[in-house]
C-alpha cells in the first residue's frame, strides 16, 4: 500500500489546503506544458482535470471512509450489536471521531454487561427464597408437615429477606438515577456513631460497641439518615463477622479537611483480592456465601452510592493480626 503523504497531518482543513493547492499547481503546470506544446484550451482543461481529480483521490484517500464505517456501525449498534468497531488510522479528526466512537462502543458493551449480570443475579437472588418457600408451602398444602409455629417463623424469615432485597434494589436503582436527593445538614458525629452503636448493640447482645470520637464535638455535613444507612450497615457486617466477646470499634476524626469514620472488627477480615469487589452489587465473598445469615451483597454497594454522593469515598482495608478496616472519608 501507498503511504499517504497527508497520513501524518493533524487536521482536516491542512489537509484539504495542501489537497487545494495542489490541484491548482498541477491545474497550472499542465496548462503550461499544453500551451508549449501548444494544444487546444478545451483539450489544456481536460488533461488538467483529469490529473487533478486523480491527484485528488490519491491524496485525500481515507480522509472520509472513517465516516462512512461508522455510519454503518451506529446503524449495527443500533440494531443491538454492540461488537462492531471502526479503523481509524488517520491522525486528523475524523480518525480521532473513530477513536472516541470506538471508545463510546466499549463502554456501551461494558454497560450491557452489566444490566445482564444484574437481570441474571437479581433472579437468582429472588428465585433462591422464593423456590424455599414454596417447596415448603406445598408440604404444608398438602399434609406433609403440620403447620408448626417454627415452620412459619423460616417462612416469615424468607419473606422478610425478599422484602429486604426487593427494597435494597429499589433502593439502589433510585440513588443510581439520582432520584433520591440528599438532605444535607450539619450535625455531630457523636449522634450518628452512637446510634448506630445503640442499635447494634440491641442486635448482637454478644458483642462490645466502642465509640471513639476526636474532636469529641466534630461535626459532618451531610444527610443524616443515608449515613446512618451507611455506618448501619458497615456496623451490621462488622457484627456478623466479629467472633463473640469482641469489639467493634466505631470511630470518627477529622485529617487533613477530611470527616474520617472508620468501622473495625476482629474478624476473618477480607482476602486482599475481593477489598475493591465487595463494593460490586452482590458480591460476597465464599466466607459469607458459606453462611446463611446477612443479605445478598447489596449493601456495601448502596453504601458506596450514597458516600460518592457525599462527595466522599469508601474503601475496605486489613487489620493486623486479623479483621476487618472500613474507612469512610467525607469533605469536612
Ligand atoms: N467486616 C467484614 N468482615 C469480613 N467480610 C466483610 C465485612 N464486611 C463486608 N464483608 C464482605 O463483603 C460482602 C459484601 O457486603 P455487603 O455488601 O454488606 O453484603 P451482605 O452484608 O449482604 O453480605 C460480604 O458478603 C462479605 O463477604
Ligand atoms: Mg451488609
Amino acid at each position: 500500500m501507498i503511504v499517504n503523504p497527508l497520513a501524518r497531518i493533524r487536521s482536516i482543513k491542512v489537509k484539504l489546503s495542501v489537497v487545494i493547492v495542489a490541484a491548482v499547481a498541477t491545474t497550472l503546470a499542465v496548462n503550461e506544458i499544453g500551451l508549449a506544446l501548444n494544444f487546444r484550451a478545451g483539450f489544456r482543461a481536460g488533461v488538467a482535470a483529469v490529473i487533478a481529480l486523480g491527484m485528488v483521490q490519491l491524496m485525500a484517500r481515507g480522509m472520509t471512509s472513517p465516516l462512512r464505517s461508522m455510519e454503518r456501525a451506529a446503524t449495527q449498534m443500533a440494531a443491538g450489536d454492540l461488537t462492531v468497531r471502526v479503523a481509524a488510522s488517520s491522525n486528523d479528526e475524523v480518525g480521532r471521531l473513530a477513536a472516541a466512537f470506538n471508545h463510546m462502543a466499549d463502554e456501551l458493551a461494558a454497560v450491557d454487561t452489566q444490566r445482564r449480570d444484574l437481570v441474571a443475579n437479581v433472579s437468582h437472588e429472588l428465585r433462591t427464597p422464593i423456590s424455599a418457600l414454596r417447596a415448603t408451602l406445598e408440604n404444608v398444602v398438602d399434609g406433609v408437615v403440620p403447620a408448626e409455629p417454627t415452620l412459619l417463623r423460616t417462612m416469615l424469615a424468607q419473606t422478610e429477606r425478599l422484602q429486604r432485597l426487593v427494597g435494597q434494589l429499589l433502593d439502589l436503582s433510585r440513588l443510581e438515577s439520582g432520584g433520591s436527593p440528599l438532605h444535607r445538614l450539619r450535625f455531630p458525629a457523636a449522634d450518628l456513631l452512637e446510634r448506630v452503636a445503640d442499635e447494634a448493640a440491641l442486635h448482637s447482645p454478644d458483642l462490645e460497641f466502642e465509640v471513639a470520637i476526636e474532636p469529641a464535638d466534630l461535626a459532618v455535613d451531610g444527610d443524616p439518615e443515608r449515613l446512618h444507612q451507611v455506618l448501619g450497615n458497615l456496623v451490621e457486617n462488622a457484627a456478623r463477622f466479629a467472633p463473640d466477646d469482641t469489639t467493634v470499634e466505631l470511630t470518627a476524626a477529622e485529617r487533613d479537611g477530611l470527616v474520617v469514620f472508620e468501622v473495625l472488627d476482629r474478624g476473618p477480615g477480607i482476602p486482599p483480592e475481593a477489598l475493591t469487589r465487595v463494593f460490586e452489587r452482590f458480591y460476597r465473598t465464599d466466607e459469607a456465601r458459606s453462611t446463611d445469615e446477612g443479605g445478598s451483597g447489596l449493601g456495601l454497594a448502596i453504601a458506596r452510592w450514597i458516600v460518592e454522593l457525599h462527595g466522599g469515598r469508601i474503601r475496605a482495608e486489613a487489620r493486623e493480626p486479623a479483621g476487618c478496616r472500613m474507612v469512610v472519608e467525607l469533605p469536612a
